[in-house]
């Protein structure tokens, strides 16, 4: 990762003096007093395209930091205290963009126009078929072929009174098989009490299917040498999607009472995850599953909770989102050299993906992912430490 910061945005709580589109410009050192809160931009390197990639490090007062690519969208790197308030990297991904591009399987990226899977990439909208890109074993996955986690986005730091950055893209009507020119938004903003919120919004010139997430994942140990199989998970969520073999939702909303699926008391994640008695078990081969949450009021409230028993972090999320996608790093198999050379092993990183059902389009009794022209999508997700 190329250091060299090019620009320091000092934005001082009580000296709010942000450009809407541009960080101020006060010095090209480091400041020696401690500020605020803070968006520093550096360089990431470059595609192979020669398109700049800049990294914008959002620092909140405590000191915890969340560094994102214009690339994907996509969170590099975050920092959360241990119980001794020692700020480690808790999240997956790589140094340069080089190792992005090479190929990960979506490390901390902005997913869309459709998170998951549509099932054989086609559906029906207003009476005309759409195919889209098959890319995941006869299926649609995560966009696509160049899904949102491989666009340049627009990236622009906001004024307010937590570091926020606003990252825009515009997906062309017929992009990976969509229709409709979406006008999307995902905004960043890391609040005060060490909290990641992410808005995301979008717009729409013909009818289209929308559901996007954000796939970070996570080993809150910060280290990503060992697998996350002691984390504790708590989910909200009384019922899940039972999948077939390709991962597709059968369409029944099933109980969790009684299955390895049950996260509604604390579990490791490793206390059930290779019961390969259950069918679900081994069609996931492991969790990798959309959890239906109990309260279906879409106001922003808990989904998740993780807890790391070492470390003593504990991870909350919450959304306006229906459902949540568990995903415990199954296909991480050693090939990916990640941050500081380490080579992530199956189940290093765990994924808690905000979203609508996967397969919507082709369920017509899932909630529906379709957004009209003058209709807005928006949702809201919160990781919170504490
Ligand atoms: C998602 C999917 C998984 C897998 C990962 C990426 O979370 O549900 O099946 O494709 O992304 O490897």
């Amino acid at each position: 990762m190329k250091t060299n910061t090019s620009l320091w945005a000092i934005c001082l709580l009580a000296l709010m003096s942000c450009n809407q589109n541009q960080p101020t410009q006060q010095t090209t050192e480091k400041p020696a007093a401690t500020p605020t809160f803070s968006i520093e931009k550096s360089d990431f390197g470059s595609l192979p395209t020669g398109e700049a990639v800049s990294l914008y490090t959002l620092r909140n007062k405590n000191g915890m930091t969340v560094g994102i690519i214009n690339y994907g969208g996509t969170i590099v790197s975050w920092t959360a205290p241990d119980k001794n308030g020692k700020y480690e990297d808790i999240t997956l991904g790589c140094d340069s963009i080089e190792g992005y591009v090479k190929g990960v399987p979506y490390f901390g990226a902005i997913v869309g126009r459709y998170g998951n899977r549509i099932a054989k990439g086609k559906f029906n909208l207003e009476g005309k078929t759409y195919t889209l890109a098959v890319n995941n074993i006869g299926n649609h996955l995560h966009g696509g072929i160049k899904g949102f986690d491989k666009v340049m986005w627009t990236a622009m730091p906001q004024s307010g009174s937590d570091p926020t950055l606003k990252l825009t893209y515009t997906s062309k009507d017929g992009e990976e098989g969509y229709p409709g020119n979406l006008a999307v938004e995902v905004t960043y903003t890391l609040l005060a009490d060490n909290a990641l919120k992410i808005d995301y919004k979008a717009t729409t010139d013909k009818a289209t299917v929308v559901n996007l997430t954000n796939h970070a994942y996570f080993n809150l140990s910060g280290k990503p040498e060992s697998t996350i199989l002691d984390h504790e998970v708590v989910l909200n969520a009384d019922r899940f999607l039972p999948v077939d073999k390709t991962l597709i939702p059968t369409g029944e909303l099933k109980p969790v009472a009684g299955t390895p699926f049950d996260f509604t008391k604390k579990y490791t994640i490793g206390a059930r995850i290779n019961d390969t008695t259950d069918t679900q078990i081994r069609y996931g081969g492991g969790y990798d599953h959309a959890w239906i949450l109990t309260d279906n009021s879409k106001t922003l409230r808990l989904a998740a909770t993780v807890t790391e028993p070492t470390s003593g972090r504990v991870m909350e999320v919450l959304t306006t989102e229906p459902a949540i996608q568990f995903y415990t790093g199954n296909f991480l198999n050693g090939e990916v050299i990640g941050k500081k050379g380490v080579k992530y092993q199956h189940r290093t990183g765990f994924c808690l993906e905000t979203e609508h059902y996967p397969d919507s389009p082709n369920k017509p009794a899932f909630p529906t992912t379709t957004l009209k022209p003058n209709e807005v999508y928006q949702t809201t997700t919160v990781y919170k430490f504490r």
